[in-house]
C-alpha cells in the first residue's frame, strides 16, 4: 500500500482513478459555530459498516488533511480484514489543534455529522481523540465506540494492542526459530508509553530480556522502577536498533521507524511492534527481507485496539476479545506461510490475503 500525496489534483485524480483510491464515500463536514471542519472517508463496506478512529490534528493544508483520511481509511479495510471482523475501513480526521480548537460544541457537531451516515461508518480514538471526546461524540451519535467503561464502553485499547504484538512476536519466533518462546530473547522496544509498557510486561512475564527508549525520560523512569532486572534502557532509538544481539525489535513510537538509514543498520533479526505505518516508503518491506529480516506487518500485529472497539458495539466482553486477539498469533503465521509460498515479503502477502477477503464478500454480495 502506498500512500496519497496532499495536492487537490492529486487527491481528486486517487480517489477517482488510480489503486489507491476507489473509496466508497468521502463526506466534507463544516459547522462554522463550533469551528469544526471535518473529512470523513469511508474506504469499503464489503464487510460491513466501515470502522476506524477519528485522528484530530493541525494538519498544514485542507488538501493534507483530505489525502491522509483517504490513506488512513483505506489502512483500516486491510486492518480490519486482517483481524477476522465484520468491518469495512473508515477513517475520520478533524483539521485542528487539538489542545486548542477542541471543544465541547465541536465534539457533538461532529457526532452529528457522524449519526448522518446511519451507521455506514463507526467511530472511534485516534491519535488527539480520547475516551472522554468519545463520550461526547456518543451524546449525538450511537455509532461511536471507545468509550469509557462508565459510558457502556471498554476504555484504553493498549491493553488488547499490547497483547496482539506480544502474540505476533511469538508467531515471529515460531517461524523463524521453531519455537514461540520469547524466554531468554533479547527485545527492544522503541517507545514505552500506553502499548509499550504493557508490552514489557509480557515479555518479561516469559522470561525475555528487554532494552527501552523513550523520548520522555519519565517514561523510562517508571519502567526502570517497575523493573528491577531484566530491563535496560539506552539513549534513543539509533542505539537500541544497534544493540548486539538483539533478537526482535519493537517500534511502538511514529511511524516510518523502518526506513533508508534504520533498515541496513538493524541488528534484530524480526521487526514485530504496535506503531502504526512502520514502513517509511513502498519497497522498505522487500529491503528487510533481502536483509534476511522478518517483518510482522504493522497492520495485522496491532489489531488488538480494534478488535477491541469492534466488540464494545455488541456489549463489550474482555474475555471474548481477548480470545480473538490471541488469534493474532495464527495469522501471523498464516501470512509469513503465504509470504513463503508465493516469494514474496510478508507485507505484501498480508495485502493480498486482505484483498482476497474483501474480493470474496463483494462477490458474495454479488450472488445474493
Ligand atoms: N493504543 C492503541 O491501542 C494502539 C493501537 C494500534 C496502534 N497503535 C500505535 O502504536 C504506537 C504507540 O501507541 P501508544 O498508544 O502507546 O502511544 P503513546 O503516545 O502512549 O506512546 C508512544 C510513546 O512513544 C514515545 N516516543 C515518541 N517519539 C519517540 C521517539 N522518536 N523515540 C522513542 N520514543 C518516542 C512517546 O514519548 C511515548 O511514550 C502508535 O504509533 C500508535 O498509533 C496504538
Amino acid at each position: 500500500m502506498t500512500d496519497v500525496t496532499g495536492a487537490p489534483a492529486d487527491v481528486l485524480h486517487t480517489l477517482f482513478h488510480s489503486d489507491q483510491g476507489g473509496h466508497e464515500q468521502v463526506v466534507l463536514c463544516q459547522d462554522r459555530a463550533s469551528g469544526l471542519k471535518a473529512v470523513i472517508a469511508i474506504h469499503s463496506t464489503a464487510l460491513g459498516p466501515a470502522l476506524g478512529g477519528t485522528r484530530f490534528y493541525p494538519y498544514a493544508t485542507e488538501a493534507e488533511a483530505v489525502a491522509d483520511a483517504l490513506n488512513l481509511a483505506r489502512g483500516m479495510s486491510y486492518k480490519n480484514a486482517m483481524a477476522g471482523l465484520d468491518h469495512g475501513g473508515g477513517k475520520a480526521v478533524i483539521i485542528g489543534d487539538p489542545d486548542r480548537d477542541k471543544s465541547e460544541d465541536l465534539l457533538l457537531a461532529y457526532g452529528r455529522m457522524v449519526a448522518s451516515l446511519g451507521g455506514r461508518y463507526v467511530t472511534a480514538c485516534d491519535v488527539g481523540t480520547y475516551v472522554a471526546d468519545m463520550d461526547v461524540v456518543a451524546r449525538e451519535c450511537r455509532w461511536t465506540t471507545g468509550r469509557s467503561p462508565e459510558n457502556g464502553g471498554a476504555g484504553d485499547s493498549s491493553v488488547l494492542t499490547a497483547f496482539g504484538v506480544y502474540q505476533g512476536m511469538r508467531a515471529s519466533a515460531q517461524h523463524l526459530w521453531g519455537d514461540p518462546s520469547l524466554r531468554g530473547r533479547k527485545v527492544g522496544i522503541a517507545g514505552v508509553g500506553k502499548v509499550g509498557h504493557h508490552l514489557v510486561k509480557h515479555l518479561r512475564e516469559e522470561g525475555a530480556e528487554v532494552v527501552v527508549t523513550d523520548v520522555r525520560t519519565d517514561a523510562v523512569q517508571r519502567i526502570l522502577e517497575q523493573y528491577p532486572a531484566g530491563v535496560t534502557a539506552v539513549a534513543d532509538t539509533a542505539a537500541l536498533i544497534r544493540v548486539e544481539g538483539l533478537d526482535i525489535y519493537a517500534p511502538c513510537a511514529l511511524g516510518g521507524a523502518l526506513n533508508d538509514d534504520s533498515v541496513p543498520v538493524l541488528t534484530a533479526k524480526v521487526v514485530c511492534g504496535a506503531a502504526n505505518n512502520q514502513l517509511a516508503h513502498p519497497g522498505v518491506e522487500k529491503d528487510l527481507a533481502d536483509r534476511g529480516i522478518l517483518y510482522a506487518p504493522d497492520y495485522v500485529v496491532n489489531a488488538g485496539g480494534v478488535i477491541q472497539v469492534a466488540d464494545e458495539l455488541h456489549g463489550f466482553d474482555f474475555d471474548r476479545c481477548r480470545t480473538k486477539a490471541a488469534k493474532i498469533f495464527d495469522t501471523t503465521l498464516a501470512i509469513f506461510a503465504r509470504a513463503k509460498e508465493d516469494g514474496i515479503p510478508p507485507a505484501a502477502a498480508a495485502d493480498r490475503i486482505a484483498e482476497q477477503r474483501m474480493a470474496e464478500a463483494r462477490a458474495g454480495r454479488i450472488a445474493h
